[in-house]
């Protein structure tokens, strides 16, 4: 008999697992303006984009995309590009003006209707508690370097959810604390623009106790089925070589960039070799209380990555000063007793912030993270890319470079998928081109243009390349 040829289906897609999420993310600084509408007060943003020479331009937020007033042709936007979830975060100083005291109205009915809105169109909210815009008024009673800071945050997580809890069913407590504490206290690149590293300790400190304390005010409003995850920028910290000096390097940076955050969130305690690391810029005794770390392992149902480029270091060398200017530039190290850390660029593209594209590093990261804990679903809360977009004569942005990066990180993603990590979800950075913090409106992250003059809002290629995907549930093969 003859033999037939055993021939695999040609697979030309790689498919996601059935319900995995497909989103977009934005933050409220960023798109919502109406800075000064409604009750709202400053956030240490408003203030520290006010202050000359912190934002290119002199831009602010005050306007923005406009997003609080026209929010609900962004949903339409949204329902357009066909997205299962929006991620969105709730402005602090828009719902509890000055960060004490009883919600506004207004404010928590601001987040209300867009969460109808959101339902009315079959996407499901994801709501970011803190997406780095404090009070200034918490600001000025010690910021995030106050322990009472914490306290505050846990009791408006309790206004939010009594008041949202109903309709959101997944929720993010903070967003990248590291950038919170050590570019806004640290480095200084980030409000408040603080720049003492006992400071930038501090605040990380009182970040994860804001996401304990936040996380049971959140189990205590919230029905049983509801979903709380934090967001950490985890950094793919790579050693340039396998000199134990560059491994040393890399442990450092991966101590006071990650496992400080995982390591009281997830993994019982901040890690030894973090608290020497560190022991003579605080005193660690006094700045941790008893209880502090069992309030900060309040379990979580997820954890959000926020992925966008690795960090390649080596050991320090004499008269080299450290280069990591990845969100700004400091004269001050945004890593607290690791300052000397040498930080390299690897050779190849680099998108519009001069970050380079490595897929392989979200790969490494979900992988490494799964293994480091296992049986806690991961979710990618950002990811993507800014690159110049210049419309053509027609008025259409064909961002092939954006396609390409979301295209890799996908491939990368279902890689890691395939391989064990249990990855729930994908929230592309960013729905709008917006406020990218320092950089001002310079920089663009949208899958849609947005003419800050106009408000008009153009869907580039790449949102009809993730609409695509989204309809499909799957991308090409590379
Ligand atoms: C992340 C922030 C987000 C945006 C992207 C580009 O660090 O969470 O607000 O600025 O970077």
């Amino acid at each position: 008999m003859p033999e037939t040829p055993v021939t695999a289906p040609a697979v030309d897609r790689l498919s996601f697992p059935p319900g995995f999420l497909w989103g977009a993310a934005t933050a409220a600084y960023q798109i919502e303006g109406a800075a000064a509408e409604d009750g709202r007060t400053p956030s240490i943003w408003d203030t520290f984009s006010r202050t000359p020479g912190k934002v290119a331009n002199g831009d602010t937020g005050d306007i923005a995309c406009d997003h609080y007033h026209r929010y609900r042709t962004d949903v339409t936007l949204m329902s357009e590009l066909g997205l299962q979830a929006y991620r969105f975060s709730l402005s602090w100083p828009r719902i509890q003006p000055g960060g004490r005291g009883p919600a506004t109205f207004a404010g928590l009915d601001f987040y209300r209707r867009l969460v109808d809105e959101l339902l009315d169109a079959g996407i499901q909210p994801v709501a970011t508690l803190y997406h780095w815009d404090l009070p200034q008024a918490l600001e000025e009673t010690g910021g995030w370097t106050a322990r009472e800071t914490a306290e505050r945050f846990g009791e408006y997580a309790t206004l939010a959810a009594e008041a949202l809890g109903d309709r959101v069913a997944l929720w993010t407590t903070l967003n990248e604390p590291w950038c919170s504490a050590f570019l806004g206290y640290g480095s200084g690149v980030h409000a408040p623009g603080r720049t003492d590293p006992a400071d930038a300790l501090r605040a990380a400190h009182h970040l994860n106790l804001g996401h304990g304390r936040a996380t049971a005010a959140l189990r205590a409003a919230l029905p049983a089925h509801t979903q709380i995850a934090a967001s950490l920028n985890l950094h793919q910290v790579r050693p340039l070589t396998t000199d134990p000096a560059d491994l040393d390097a890399a442990r450092r940076i991966d101590a006071v960039g990650n496992r400080i955050f995982t390591g009281p969130m997830l993994s019982g305690g901040y890690p030894a070799d973090l608290l020497a690391d560190t022991a003579h810029i605080v005193d660690w005794n006094t700045l941790v209380r008893p209880g502090d770390e069992a309030a900060i392992a309040a379990p979580i149902d997820l954890l959000g990555i926020n992925y966008y480029t690795p960090a390649v270091v080596s050991a320090p060398t004499p008269g080299t000063a450290a280069v990591n200017h990845a969100h700004g530039e400091s004269d001050h190290s945004p890593w607290p007793g690791s300052e000397d850390v040498n930080f390299h660029l690897p050779p190849g593209d680099t998108t519009d912030m001069g970050w380079s594209i490595d897929p392989t590093g979200l790969y490494d990261l979900l992988m490494a993270t799964s293994r480091a804990h296992p049986g806690l679903p991961l979710v990618i809360t950002e990811n993507g890319a800014a690159f110049p977009d210049v419309p053509t004569e027609d008025g259409q942005i064909h961002d092939h470079d954006r396609i390409d990066y979301l295209h890799r990180h996908l491939a990368a993603v279902h890689r890691a998928i395939g391989d064990g990590a249990d990855v729930r979800g994908y929230f592309l950075w960013s729905l709008l081109d917006n406020f990218e913090w320092a950089y001002g409106y310079e920089k663009r992250f949208g899958a849609v243009h947005v003419d800050y003059t106009t408000q008009l809002r153009t869907p580039k290629a790449s949102a009809r390349w993730y609409a695509r995907t989204i309809g499909a549930n799957s991308v090409p093969v590379l």
